[in-house]
């Protein structure tokens, strides 16, 4: 078993150079299939949820060649069947396949999908917005059949602003005949980053970004070249670190305006943040006031971001409420930051108060989710001592040379098999 071990209390000084975005490459690698031609995407993380969707191609088919940073993918000669288990229920994102099968032949069989346990994580919207453009969805066992003799523009309301079931729904509609208009849509940087993608493959979508996205069906889609924007939440996390361990630490390679809900809470807290055009530099206050926090749709303060801050809120002067409203089940990391002496009041599923400052201190701790990994490691650089996370697949999942980026502006940092 790996254990990642961090000896804590060392100031962090230097640059770190934030990846490309975990949450747009997991959608855009299933959508490489919908081309007709060769697409190279650039500025994928190298980290297992790509590698495992990689893997997904390869069984499909596909000819997927990776060149450190980039993934050119020929979907010419891919076949349309069922993913094994064992290889689809790894990640959330494999689901991503339902609505690019879908979208490309029509027919797609898939086990139910994976991922963090942070909730229920129904995906009745998605199931939803198939009907909606004429597909007929059954369940055999824990897999999904899903059928259209022919796929039709819709009008489609979203219930919740759901990041996947916008992604999905596009993937499905790029082909379909006529027009669909997604109401209710995500608004997520990472939508309007899929949706750049595949226009560039020849799709006309319009709206991405907006709480509406008309997408006008198209019969092909050709090759192409396309960015994938950097990871906001991976920076979102450096940069909670740097508030707590930076000194002139930059967060670099970042788009500053899709943090905006945080660094308007850390500049509440005390906080001062440099913002330049495509990086932040941030040194640690002498203190911080506490803060109330509540985690909302783009462009609130991201959910993926509430663990990791819940360890700066330690660190507050008196205090702070927190309100988790997307999942039901996000604060695993409560029990893991107490072992530490968060001081810490459980509220319901739903709300936390977190009252500092607190002197954390070494401990064995689980990461019991990719974000409450995260937290973990911010909680072990403040912390006394040494600290050993178990279960650091997780983290591996999202967050791309975490051990070297961290390692170069000074931490003590190792992955040990034990
Ligand atoms: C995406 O998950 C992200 N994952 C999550 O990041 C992120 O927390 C979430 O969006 C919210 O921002 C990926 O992009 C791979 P949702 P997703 O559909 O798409 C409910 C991380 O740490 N819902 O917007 O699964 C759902 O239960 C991960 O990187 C339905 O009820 O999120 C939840 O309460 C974790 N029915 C809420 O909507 C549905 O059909 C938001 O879910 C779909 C969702």
């Amino acid at each position: 078993m790996e254990v990642m071990e961090i000896s804590g209390g060392r100031t962090l000084t230097g640059s770190i150079r934030i990846s490309g975005a975990k949450n747009s490459s997991v959608a855009l690698i299933p959508a490489a299939i919908l081309s007709d031609g060769e697409v190279t995407i650039c500025n994928v993380p190298e980290i297992t949820d790509t590698d495992a969707l990689t893997d997904i191609l390869d069984f499909l088919g596909a000819k997927v060649h990776r060149a450190s940073e980039s993934i050119v993918v020929d979907s010419k000669s891919i076949e349309n069947k069922l993913i094994p288990e064992d290889i689809s229920s790894k990640l959330r994102a494999s689901y991503y396949f339902m609505g690019a099968l879908l979208g490309k032949y029509h027919h797609v069989e898939m086990y139910f999908p994976g991922g963090c346990s942070i909730g229920q994580r129904p995906i009745n919207l998605h199931l939803k917005g198939f009907e909606a453009l004429g597909a007929t969805v059954n369940e055999d066992g824990n897999r999904y059949i899903i059928d259209a003799e022919r796929l039709h523009g819709a009008n489609i309301y979203l219930d919740f602003a759901s990041v996947g079931a916008t992604i999905n729904i596009m993937l499905a509609a790029v082909r379909a005949d006529g027009i669909t208009m997604i109401e209710n849509a995500a608004k997520e940087p990472e939508i309007v980053n899929v949706a750049t993608f595949l226009n560039n493959m020849g799709a006309r979508i319009s709206g991405a970004g907006t709480s509406v996205i008309r997408i006008e069906g198209v019969d092909t889609l050709n090759g192409c070249f396309h960015e994938v924007i950097p990871d906001r939440i991976e920076a979102g996390t450096y940069t909670i670190m740097a508030a707590l361990v930076g000194k002139q630490l930059k967060i670099d390679n970042i788009i500053p305006e899709h943090l905006e809900a945080l660094t308007s809470k850390l500049v509440e807290m005390g906080v001062k943040i440099e913002i330049g055009s495509d990086y932040f530099i941030i040194t640690k206050p002498d203190s911080y006031k506490c803060v109330n926090l509540k985690t909302q749709v783009f462009p609130g303060f991201p959910t993926d971001l509430q663990q990791p801050f819940t360890v700066l809120l330690t660190q507050c002067k008196g205090t702070s409420h927190l309100e988790e409203t997307i999942w039901e089940n996000r604060f695993m990391h409560i029990p893991e930051l107490e072992k530490m002496g968060a001081k810490i009041n459980l509220i319901d599923n739903h709300n936390i108060e977190v009252t500092g400052p607190t002197k954390l201190i070494a401990s064995t701790v689980k990461a019991t989710d990719l974000r409450a990994g995260a937290a973990m490691v911010l909680a072990a650089l403040i912390a006394e001592g040494q600290t050993t996370i178990c279960d650091i697949s997780h983290i591996l999942r999202g967050y791309e040379g975490i051990i070297e980026k961290l390692s170069a502006v000074g931490a003590k940092i190792k992955i040990k098999e034990i």
